[in-house]
């Protein structure tokens, strides 16, 4: 049994899989294509809105160094991950890497995991959305009534109305392709790119050097003493859980890396790149470069130019430029993340669909799921079986620790990603890899350490919903993917004709 556990899919396999018509999608993006596709979902609601609530709960303006470190876990997952797109180019992201190097359980548990990071990644920014756009049509005078507004502190029933339509139209646009998608996402992502700069350039005209004093606040205890809300290593440890000082830029970290993710998203579009061999690395290396450069620049700026126990929580850019002052371009800026949280909502929901559809080509989940639309080409039935469900969950659902959940799930991705590097270097060290992760096995290994490290940063509470996710997908696997993979069926099509050919000869 714990052979079939861990069979792996032959890479070969994984890439003829993708030659088949019937199953094919269209290959049509560039390295530029790719990069513009990264920053258009890395740059998001992390930035806009978590900087600064983590500033003013867990680490003042060292949430600058709270956006390194994050920064840094990155960059080490985005070798691994580069090394294993570019030598796994399939759809499917860690899932089909995972499948390709560790075996089908692994790969099962890496799927579910990714479902639910992009689900709830989707939502997330879907609301935060919602609540941008809220912001300006109040200051417009165009009042929504409560019960269809945001969630976030609201009681009673209600429906976030806008959440829920963002993510619906999005889901006809993908329906409708790709590569249309992928030119909306250009001009957009121009436009965020330019109100992030401007954010940079002018507030550092009012920045003040008293903010910047303390840097790092001392160590505080935390109000309500901890619990499960305490971040887990504190627990395990048994220190009295504080906010604040050096371990405050490590659970800062644990939480504004959710500002970097999306540079995974790029790897799941393997299957659709022009040339992912050599595509694929300078597209997740590139936009992950371009995205740390501005989060360490904003949160300097930002927490510069305002005291940062005065930070809005939710929305710091723009309420930075108000107190000192400069409504207008407080507007500029509103407008900015309203146009920017499109792209990277589209992009999670892209990379959700193409991980379901890669968990259901595999037989994982039902097949029915991997027919593609014989006129656009795209995954239409998981695209839109999963942007109603999203859409609904946005609607309910209030923004809270649903970040941190998503920010477990996709730290543990990482994890399996490095270990599969170490993995597949020795199971088939004989595969072409058009981009090597340097020093394996130390930097896969330094890379798994990290993102358990800030894994484990991460609130007690964050770490049981986990567990009840996985522990689901556990059930579901044993009771269906098991029994329907395609790669099981083969493996017994294949035992049963070899079999048949000795009974054969046995009679002869
Ligand atoms: N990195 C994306 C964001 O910050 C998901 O919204």
């Amino acid at each position: 049994m714990s052979n079939t556990l861990f069979r792996t899919k032959k890479v070969e396999q994984s890439i003829l899989d993708t030659e088949e018509p019937e199953h094919a999608l269209k290959k049509s993006l560039s390295a530029l294509d790719l990069t513009v596709f990264g920053v258009g979902v890395i740059i998001g609601t992390g930035i806009f809105v978590l900087t600064g609530k983590v500033a003013k709960e867990n680490a003042g303006p060292a949430v600058s160094l709270a956006f390194i470190a994050a920064g840094i876990v990155c960059a080490l997952a985005a070798l691994c991950y580069a090394e294993f797109a570019s030598t796994v180019p399939v759809a499917g992201s860690a899932y089909t890497f995972a499948y390709a190097s560790i075996g089908e359980l692994p790969a099962w548990i890496i799927g579910w995991d990714l479902v639910l990071e992009f689900a709830l990644g989707t939502a997330v920014v879907a609301v935060g959305w919602s609540g941008y756009l809220r912001s300006a049509m109040d200051s417009w005078g165009w009042h929504l009534p409560e019960y269809l507004g945001g969630r976030e502190g609201a009681t009673g029933f209600g429906f976030d109305i806008l959440a829920a339509a963002l993510v619906l139209v999005l889901t006809a646009v993908l329906v409708i392709g790709v590569k249309l998608s992928a030119r909306v996402t250009s001009l957009v992502v121009a436009i965020k790119v330019t109100v992030v700069l401007i954010v940079i350039i002018a507030g550092a005209f009012f920045i003040m050097a008293d903010n910047y004093d303390p840097f790092l606040p001392n160590a505080q205890p935390q109000e309500a003493g901890g619990g499960l809300h305490s971040p887990l290593v504190q627990l395990i440890f048994g220190y009295a859980p504080t906010n604040f000082g050096v371990m405050g830029i490590f659970t800062a970290a644990s939480v504004v890396f959710f500002a970097f993710i999306g540079f995974d998203v790029v790897a799941t579009a393997a299957e659709e790149t022009k040339n992912p061999q050599r595509d694929m690395p300078r597209g997740i290396l590139g936009s992950l470069l371009i995205c740390t450069t501005l989060y360490v620049l904003v949160s300097l700026v930002v927490t510069g130019m305002q005291k940062y126990t005065q930070l809005s929580i939710d929305a710091p850019l723009a309420d930075a430029f108000k107190a000192t002052g400069h409504p207008w371009y407080a507007g500029v800026i509103s407008f900015g993340a309203v146009v920017g949280l499109t792209t990277v909502c589209m992009i999670l929901l892209l990379g959700q669909t193409r991980v379901f559809f890669a968990m259901s080509r595999d037989g994982l989940l039902p097949r029915f799921f991997s027919r593609v639309h014989p006129r656009f080409r795209t995954p239409h039935r998981p695209t839109i079986l999963l942007g109603v469900i999203i859409a609904v969950v946005a609607g309910f659902t209030s923004l809270g620790e649903l970040a941190e959940l998503v920010n477990i799930g996709t730290l543990f991705a990482f994890v399996v990603v490095a270990i599969g590097v170490i993995v597949l270097r020795r199971a088939r060290p004989d595969l072409h890899r058009a981009f090597r992760a340097p020093w394996v096995p130390l930097v896969p290994a330094v890379s798994a350490l990290a993102s358990l490290w800030l894994m484990l940063n991460l609130p007690a509470e964050t770490w049981v919903r986990f567990g009840i996710w996985m522990a689901i997908g556990f059930v579901v696997f044993f009771l269906y993917g098991r029994s329907h993979s395609r790669l099981g069926r083969h493996e017994e099509t294949t035992v049963g004709q070899v079999l048949k050919g000795r009974k054969r000869d046995d009679t002869k």
